[in-house]
């Protein structure tokens, strides 16, 4: 696979410079080469993405809408190809690489419902004869930063709101899912998006992704990724006024299981938070935080069905989850499971690099699970790992619980195992999270809602259904509708 760049109307193999892509299930499988957009390439797609945002600002918002929605319908004809390229490039296993495509689907979906919806409001104003409407309007251009573990659901998350409001888009995915962002944007094109207004550049984030963020014709930055990158990126909006971000980044998400948990419920939430996806979800669970008077029970059973999970082959209906994303990814979870035991964890399940047959190849992990006291110095507790790493640390009141789930900068998702309503609701009122789940694991979320954190999570501006707020102004109209002028506030109009 020859990889290549979408520049209005066009696909541009690039230049020389060019990275690689590899199965994560068998390192020896280069599945493409792909191009690096150098500063004149992002340059080049930005400026044609602002060439064409007036014509599709001044298109019709149904027209838009009918478009995506024929987006939407060419993504559900495609899911099973999708998902086994999703499975060969990210690693997913099928089940999961599926439910991606149909929350992609929903987000388009979604978004296409709107279409027809109000976009404004009319209020009345103090002067009779004025109305107020306040109306919502296309921000410009929006650079769309995606990384490889929702590699289309994410991105659509962001890019169909975008595109819906009436933005151009700019879309740099992860090198890590470039054969995805392709198909997609192919799909776009068969649906009818016109020439500029999704265009695609391939390469790294250090050149392609900043030089991208940086551009002075981009109005928005829409990030998913890691809090380091995150923060730079906010860094650079800042610098100017007209620019603003939305950030999705770390976490150190949480299964509180309390004292009157249902633990056969509590077992298999925190079994679908810490280890779905391989634990590589930014809601995944690094954390289960257990009251001591069920601890023993919940570990023993915790244990017992995380050793029998099965980590192998993505196209294998029977795996659990497939591999991590890549080598150095891998080498950070083990450098984690190394440390927990270097921090005096008791370790419960050591995890480790899994070589069976068909796994040998590729990054695959078993899960390390450990017993830990809460403490705000130990690294493991409160950094985030991306894998499949869980501490289970005891708490003896609901005070406590809280102050342990709080204790990390991040503040993503919680889930709380409990039976008892004024659980629910006091947990749900003194932790800090953007996504609280009751008698549910902390993953799942559906695109309807808004999806983001606090803290060194997110920075307000959620994506999923709440990214409208965030590649759209609000902005005022007054209409008078008599022959004088009248001003609020008693204000004379007199002008002699
Ligand atoms: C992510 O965690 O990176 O809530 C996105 C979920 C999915 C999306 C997760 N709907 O688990």
């Amino acid at each position: 696979m020859n990889g290549r760049h979408y520049l209005t109307g066009h696909w541009h193999s690039g230049g020389s410079r060019r990275f690689s892509k590899t199965n994560p299930s068998d390192a020896n499988q280069t599945l493409g080469e792909y191009p690096i957009a150098d500063a004149a390439t992002v340059d080049r797609a930005v400026l044609d993405a602002r060439a064409a945002f007036p014509a599709w600002r001044r298109t019709s918002r149904i027209r838009r809408g009918e478009i995506l929605d024929r987006l939407a319908k060419l993504i559900d004809r495609e899911i099973d190809a999708f998902a086994r390229l999703m499975a060969q490039e990210a690693g997913k296993v099928l089940g999961e690489a599926k439910a991606e495509i149909v929350e992609a689907r929903h987000m388009v979906e979604y978004v296409v419902g709107t279409a027809r919806q109000p976009t404004g409001e009319i209020l009345a104003s103090e002067v009779a004869a004025k109305d107020l409407a306040v109306i919502r309007k296309p921000r410009g251009v929006v650079a769309v930063i995606t990384p490889w573990n929702f590699p289309l659901a994410v991105p659509l998350w962001m890019i169909a709101p975008s595109l819906l409001e009436g933005n151009t888009v700019v879309f740099k995915p992860s090198e890590e899912t470039p054969g995805i962002a392709e198909r997609l944007v192919e799909l776009a094109i068969e649906a009818g998006i016109p020439p500029g207004v999704l265009q695609l550049v391939h390469g790294t984030g250090e050149e392609t992704g900043d030089a991208l963020a940086r551009h002075p014709e981009i109005d928005v930055i829409c990030f998913t990724g890691s809090y380091a990158v995150g923060s730079q990126l906010r860094q650079i909006a800042a610098a100017s006024p007209h620019k603003t971000c939305a950030l999705e980044m770390g976490s150190k998400s949480a299964v509180i299981v309390c004292e009157d948990a249902d633990l056969d419920l509590a077992v298999q939430a925190t079994l679908l938070s810490a280890f779905k996806t391989s634990g590589q979800r930014c809601v995944s669970a690094g954390r289960a935080i257990v009251h001591a008077s069920r601890e023993r029970e919940f570990t023993d059973r915790l244990v017992a069905f995380a050793q029998a999970l099965r980590f192998g082959d993505p196209l294998d209906a029977a795996s659990f989850a497939g591999p991590l994303i890549n080598q150095s990814a891998m080498e950070k979870v083990l450098s984690y499971n190394a440390l927990a035991a270097a921090e005096k964890a008791e370790m419960l399940l050591p995890g480790g690099r899994l070589t069976g047959a068909g796994q040998a190849a590729g990054w695959f992990l078993s899960p390390c699970i450990y017993r830990q006291q809460h403490s705000p110095t130990l690294r493991t507790i409160r950094e985030e790992v991306f894998g499949p790493h869980l501490a289970v640390i005891p708490f003896a009141s609901d005070d406590e619980a809280v102050r342990i789930y709080n204790d990390t900068p991040f503040g993503l998702s919680l889930g709380v195992i409990s039976e008892d309503f004024r659980r629910h609701r006091f947990y749900r009122d003194e932790c800090d999270y953007g996504m609280c789940y009751i008698n549910l694991p902390c993953i799942g979320a559906e695109v309807h809602v808004p999806f983001g954190g606090v803290k060194q999570s997110g920075n307000g501006q959620p994506s999923a259904a709440g990214l409208v707020d965030a590649v759209t102004h609000r902005v005022v109209v007054t209409t008078n509708h008599e022959r004088g002028i009248s001003m609020a506030q008693g204000l004379s109009s007199r002008v002699k």
